[in-house]
């Protein structure tokens, strides 16, 4: 029997899985589900460069039955390394495509259907980035927020190596990715709940225990707050902050299901759980 106390096939997840690092690659290569139809999500930053990206989607997808993939950060970044020198949308699409060519479900595919034990719940990955609008307290503006952060020095990597292009913004390719992501959410039906999952949180509360508050600017965005009561959140699922737990907001469970960095999940107390069970919901 699987661990977790359930026989049945589980959807599982997992995010910052950062394959970059030796000891994590090791990890990923040592995932297994626990059923042959067990599904797996993978909230993003996979890795920084497309062959790593690659490698452990093309593992995973091998091992479990459905793997659903959304879009971090590093995942899009135009690193001075990589090979393939594609920016912004560009390079989401290659992902896209190259998700499409292993079998993984993309944001840009029909969203699928849970129909296993704790569903059916429709699982929809979305790609909506971050505007700037998480400011620092006292801010009254983005531009205000970020200069604050430039004079504190806490500034992401974000701003050298990810592009927006063609957008003249990473605000606006995000405004298009809202738009775009709400049509779609507002056609489900709404006698089905949902699991939302995106690489960052979709309301703002787990950012506020972030050792630098001013990073929580490249967190997220204000207009997805509603977005899990909207569409009828069972449970969302989500990485980006390296820092896994479970929280609730407006009754809804809110998963961070990150690996991380080594030099973060080494320094803690438990060994690192990969993947997270989202449902059926685990036993508390
Ligand atoms: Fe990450
Ligand atoms: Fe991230």
């Amino acid at each position: 029997m699987p661990p977790n106390g359930t026989a049945g096939p589980r959807l599982l997840a997992t995010s910052d899985l950062h394959v970059g690092y030796p000891e994590n690659r090791e990890l990923v290569q040592g995932l297994r589900p626990g059923s042959a139809s067990d599904w797996l999500l993978v909230a993003g930053d996979v890795g920084e460069f497309l062959a790593d990206i690659e490698w452990a989607l093309a593992t995973l997808s091998e091992r479990f039955a459905t793997v659903v993939w959304v879009p971090g950060n590093h995942d899009l970044w135009t690193h001075p390394r990589e090979p393939v020198p594609l920016r912004g949308q560009q390079r989401y699409q290659h992902l896209v495509e190259m998700c499409r060519a292993l079998g993984v479900v993309t944001p840009e595919d029909p969203y699928p259907v849970w129909a296993g034990e704790g569903g059916p719940v429709v699982v929809a990955p979305l790609f909506v980035l971050y505007d700037y609008s998480f400011r620092p307290a006292g801010t009254a503006s983005p531009a205000e927020g970020l200069s604050r952060a430039y004079a504190d020095g806490v500034v992401s990597r974000d701003e050298r190596w990810l592009r927006p292009d063609p957008f003249p913004t990473l605000a606006a390719w995000c405004d298009d990715r809202v738009a775009k992501t709400e049509r779609r959410l507002a056609e489900l039906p709404p006698e089905l709940p949902t699991v939302l999952v995106n690489h960052f949180p979709l309301v703002r509360e787990p950012t506020a225990v972030m050792r630098y508050p001013a990073f929580a600017q490249w967190c997220g965005t204000v207009r997805t707050a509603d977005w899990p009561v909207r569409y009828h959140a069972e449970v969302v699922v989500y990485g980006h902050l390296h820092i896994p737990r479970t929280t609730w907001h407006d009754g809804i469970r809110h998963e961070e299901v990150s690996l991380g960095y080594p030099r973060e999940w080494r320094r803690r107390a438990v060994a690192p759980v990969i993947p997270r069970q989202i449902l059926p919901a685990p036993q508390p």
